[in-house]
């Protein structure tokens, strides 16, 4: 695919999970939205959700020889823990977007470190699903400036 989307852990149970941070839109309808809007815009796009460091690491390995040019990721909770998903993304050299649902910043302390965004394109954080919508926008304006 041009654009790899990936969620990572709990994410499986939006909709139902924490309603009131995270929203009632689950990640089908997420998902489906990020797809109408890649056939709109010409380009493919895959979504993938896991629970498992190792499921995510092994995905980002395989962008770098199957045509993807730009991810969006929610590391989810790894976001505060993951070097080995960093590491991962640093290895491959793809640009990325780092996607929240809530605003971690606005949360508790330990949301607050990221061992992402040093190394992202962007962060987009706080707009529930659309700042998937959003995060998909600018990494489509990106690919047509690159
Ligand atoms: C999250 C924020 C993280 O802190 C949390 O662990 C998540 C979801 C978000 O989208 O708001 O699982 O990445």
């Amino acid at each position: 695919p041009q654009m790899l989307v990936l969620h990572g852990p709990n994410l499986n149970l939006l909709g139902e999970r924490e309603p009131g941070i995270y929203g009632h839109t689950t990640l089908s309808e997420i998902n489906a939205s990020l797809e109408d809007a890649a056939d709109r815009a010409g380009i493919t796009v895959e979504c993938l959700q896991s629970n498992q460091e190792s499921a995510l690491v092994d995905r980002i390995q395989t962008a770098r020889s199957d045509g993807t040019r730009f991810i969006l990721i929610n590391p989810a909770a790894y976001t505060h823990t993951s070097v080995a998903i960093r590491d991962a993304l640093a290895a491959v050299a793809i640009p990325f977007i780092e996607v929240h649902l809530s605003n971690p910043h606005a949360r508790e302390a330990f949301r607050r470190q990221s061992y992402f965004s040093d190394l992202a394109h962007g962060v987009i954080c706080g707009f529930g699903a659309q700042s998937y919508t959003l995060a998909f926008e600018a990494a489509l304006a990106h690919l047509h400036t690159s």
